[in-house]
């Protein structure tokens, strides 16, 4: 076994590299001849001149132009700004260039470049485009069962350890494992279902006596108007954040099965600019279970349609019990955002890291 308590052994060094500096152990610094300190010095900024000269930033992208949050990126840094508030500046400066590099790729592509092509038929998948780019300024968990039915969170301390938080499930299927397991993170935590198609939750939650009397199920369709004379009875999400006197909703989860490329933009479409009202959206996808939805085109430009409302994707896992059990491509991914407009929990530099 290598020792991992001498401090000079090269192992040692490697292993610590993540410590704070002053964490580090000491190392004895070598004697440099004295000559060598100008000409050392005279190397460096000759290479930052240059590195300025030559910045490392693609052609298609100038950084500074980039939305108010860059512009608050590097005035921040100035104002002794929170670390939550630069991390997320940065994150969106990050995305902001994946989404410059997505939209100078889709411009390239012929119109009805599928999703999947065939082998060989095309160099880019739907998935290498649009990608998770945001990241969580917290720890993310995945949340519920292992294979179909878990979902990763981002900042799940924070969601759930507030006075209230409310979790939203639309599509309640067969699998309620995730809202189960959120339920028994804190007992702050309500659940709320919404599926026109089941009567009741999955039988995890429906079975757990120890927290189900915190879920309530409803057989609505959420859609983007009110409509309650229907059948099933249709509401707005604001119309039914109304009915149950939520003023927001702390996660939204989606899984419907295809028909989230509607419900979305009806959904966004009803909020007419405003903040939507949720911090964060773990949403299953499903490329093609619609007609119109099986072209790059058409899904990236719903995709903008989420990031123009301030959704930004953090995290993807493609349900590869799908790809394996049906032998198809992997047209079923689960997708998280963070919405990044509005005030709520995942963007509050006041609050503390573990609540
Ligand atoms: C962080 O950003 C929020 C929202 O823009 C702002 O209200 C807050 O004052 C900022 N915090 C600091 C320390 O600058
Ligand atoms: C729900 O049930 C649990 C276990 O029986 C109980 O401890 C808790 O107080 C109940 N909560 C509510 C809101 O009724």
């Amino acid at each position: 076994m290598l020792s991992r308590t001498s401090n000079s052994s090269p192992a040692t060094r490697h292993d610590t590299s993540f410590l704070p500096s002053a964490l580090m152990p000491r190392i004895a610094m070598p004697r440099i001849p004295i000559l060598l300190l100008p000409i050392t010095l005279v190397v460096i900024i000759s290479l930052i001149v240059l590195a300025q000269q030559h910045p490392h930033t693609a052609e298609y992208l100038d950084i500074k132009s980039w939305s108010s949050w860059t512009e608050k990126f590097y005035r921040n840094r100035h104002e002794g700004a929170s670390r939550l508030n630069l991390t997320l500046a940065g994150n969106e400066l990050r995305y902001q260039m994946a989404v410059a590099q997505r939209k100078e790729i889709m411009a390239q592509l012929p119109p009805d470049t599928p999703a999947f092509a065939d082998p060989f038929a095309s160099k880019y998948t739907l998935w290498d485009l649009v990608i998770p780019a945001f990241s969580c300024p917290f720890p993310v968990y995945r949340v519920g069962n292992m294979a179909d039915g878990g979902k990763y969170v981002c900042g799940l301390e924070r969601a759930t350890h507030q006075d209230r938080c409310i979790i939203y499930s639309m599509g309640v299927e067969r699998q309620s494992s995730f809202e189960q397991e959120i339920l028994h993170q804190s007992d702050k935590c309500e659940v709320h279902g919404f599926d026109f198609s089941v009567t009741k939750w999955g039988p995890e939650l429906l079975n757990d006596h120890e927290v189900n009397n915190r879920s309530h199920f409803h057989q609505y369709k959420i859609t983007g108007k009110d409509n309650h004379n229907a059948s099933p009875k249709e509401y707005s999400l604001s119309g039914i954040m109304k009915e149950l006197g939520h003023d927001f909703i702390d996660i939204l989860k989606v899984d419907i099965e295809g028909s989230e490329w509607r419900t979305l933009y009806e959904l966004i479409a009803s909020f007419d600019g405003k903040p939507l009202p949720f911090g964060q959206m773990q949403i299953e996808i499903h490329v093609g279970w619609t007609p119109e939805m099986k072209t790059m085109k058409a899904v990236e430009g719903w995709w903008t349609m989420l990031e123009e409302a301030g959704l930004r994707a953090f995290w993807t896992e493609v349900n590869l019990g799908d790809v394996n059990s049906v032998r198809r491509g992997p047209i079923v991914a689960e997708w998280s955002f963070i919405n990044i407009r509005g005030n709520h929990a995942l963007l509050n530099d006041r609050l503390p890291d573990y609540p």
